[in-house]
């Protein structure tokens, strides 16, 4: 059983999906692992670290790949890449599908079974394979840390000889993983934090982390949380209400982050070009959004964007790839959680129940063919050309 780690192609991705931690273990499920020269350095990983955990170091992708029953990756493998990977294998990714389907429909033609981590149930068994949490979780502080970078003034309040240094004033909107992490970040870092989220079971959740809770608490918000456990997108009257009360709060905010996402959807837009037009020159906001159409009317993917007022808005792609050792390493343990789960572990082999619930939730493809219900029968309907790099609505 062999597993490789090949280095990630796509774009400016720092992460990796294995660290000498889960080679370690992999290994002592009966597993040998080629890791491609370099995969782990944007990490913080050497080759002799992975070597030291028992790993073996391939000169490149394909002879990383080369025999390979399990492929573990953060992206969706490329064209190149899928040429590569031997027949039969499971590849695990944030596969990215939606918006995809041509790719996807190319790896179920080279006949791997590639599975979408992000598609991971969020039940008990699977919360520790839950790449969104991991991932968000991270994204949320560094986004702070971000926030604060760009802030030319301290977040804490200081007595000094000199003076005293008022706390920064932080605004989180959207109170899901990243959302709360933020909250306590901007909480530990000294500032005088505020949230707001549409879902009523926030408000305890922000309270509890000495934040202030400010949202419009109607008819509508009492229903806002789906089964699921996310926001539903929510009526034009409600984004009016919640628009008219934000904005005289943000016109006082230092920095305001947005974390806001409906499933399926674009990003909702809370924050209008108006309202930046109201902040004080040397305001941040940082956009998580930005990669769904942003939560802010002015934000751009990839950019920081400085306002005629003097407002930064920044728009950084890939958030949890700014810390790509601690993503790796969460990353690296979901993904091990969920592997394992699908080895022998008395013949050590690979043993993978295709009824089993997780196993069906995120297998997008099996046997040459596309599986995953959401991309089978589309893929038969109205195959579409691939938008590599496209923004995707989840
Ligand atoms: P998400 O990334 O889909 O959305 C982020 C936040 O934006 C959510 O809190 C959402 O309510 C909020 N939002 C949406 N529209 C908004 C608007 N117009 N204004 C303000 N806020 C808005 O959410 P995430 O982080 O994936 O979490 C979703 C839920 O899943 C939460 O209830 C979380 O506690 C739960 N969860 C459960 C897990 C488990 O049981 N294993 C693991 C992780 C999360």
């Amino acid at each position: 059983m062999r597993i490789a780690v090949p280095a990630e192609t796509q774009g400016a991705e720092t992460r990796v999906a294995a660290t000498p931690e889960t080679v370690r273990k992999f290994i002592g499920l009966g597993a040998e692992v080629a890791v491609e020269t370099g995969a782990g350095l944007a990490s913080g990983i050497s080759d002799a670290d992975y070597q030291a955990a028992g790993a073996t170091i391939a000169p490149s992708a394909a002879e990383a790949l080369a025999g390979a029953a399990i492929v573990l990756k953060v992206r969706r493998p490329g064209e190149a890449e899928i040429a590569a990977l031997p027949a039969g294998a499971l590849v695990f990714g944030i596969m990215d599908p939606h918006g995809n389907e041509e790719a996807v429909a190319a790896l179920g033609r080279a006949g791997v079974s590639a599975f979408a981590m992000e598609f991971m149930p969020r039940i008990t068994r699977a919360q520790v394979m839950d790449v969104l949490s991991s991932q968000a979780n991270i994204a949320g502080y560094r986004a702070v840390i971000d926030g604060a970078a760009e802030y030319g003034r301290a977040m804490p309040m200081m007595m000094t000889a000199a003076g005293t240094v008022p706390a920064a004033r932080v605004f989180i909107m959207g109170v899901g993983v990243a959302g709360l992490q933020a909250i306590a970040t901007a909480r530990r870092l000294g500032a005088i934090v505020t949230a707001t989220d549409v879902r009523p079971a926030t408000k305890e959740q922000v309270e509890s982390l000495g934040a202030k809770f400010l949202a419009v608490e109607d008819d509508e918000f009492k229903q806002a949380q789906t089964a699921g456990g996310y926001a539903k997108e929510m009526s034009k009257e409600y984004q009016a209400k919640q628009a008219e009360l934000t904005a005289s709060h943000i016109a006082k905010q230092d920095i305001v982050i947005t974390t806001a996402l409906i499933p399926g959807r674009p990003a909702p837009k809370l924050i209008s070009a108006a309202m930046v037009q109201s902040m004080k020159a040397g305001s941040v906001i940082v956009d998580l959004a930005v990669e769904r159409g942003g939560n802010c009317e002015l934000a751009r993917p990839g950019e920081t964007v400085v306002t005629e007022n003097g407002v930064r808005i920044v728009g950084h792609l890939n958030l949890p790839g700014r810390l790509a050792a601690t993503s790796s390493q969460l990353y690296a343990k979901n993904l091990f959680a969920f592997v394992e789960t699908l080895i022998d572990k008395k013949e050590k082999v690979l043993a993978v129940n295709w009824e089993d619930e997780l196993v069906k939730a995120t297998a997008l493809t099996r046997d040459g063919a596309v599986i995953h219900p959401n991309f089978a029968a589309k893929q038969e309907l109205e195959p579409e050309p691939v938008v590599e790099g496209s923004v995707t609505n989840g």
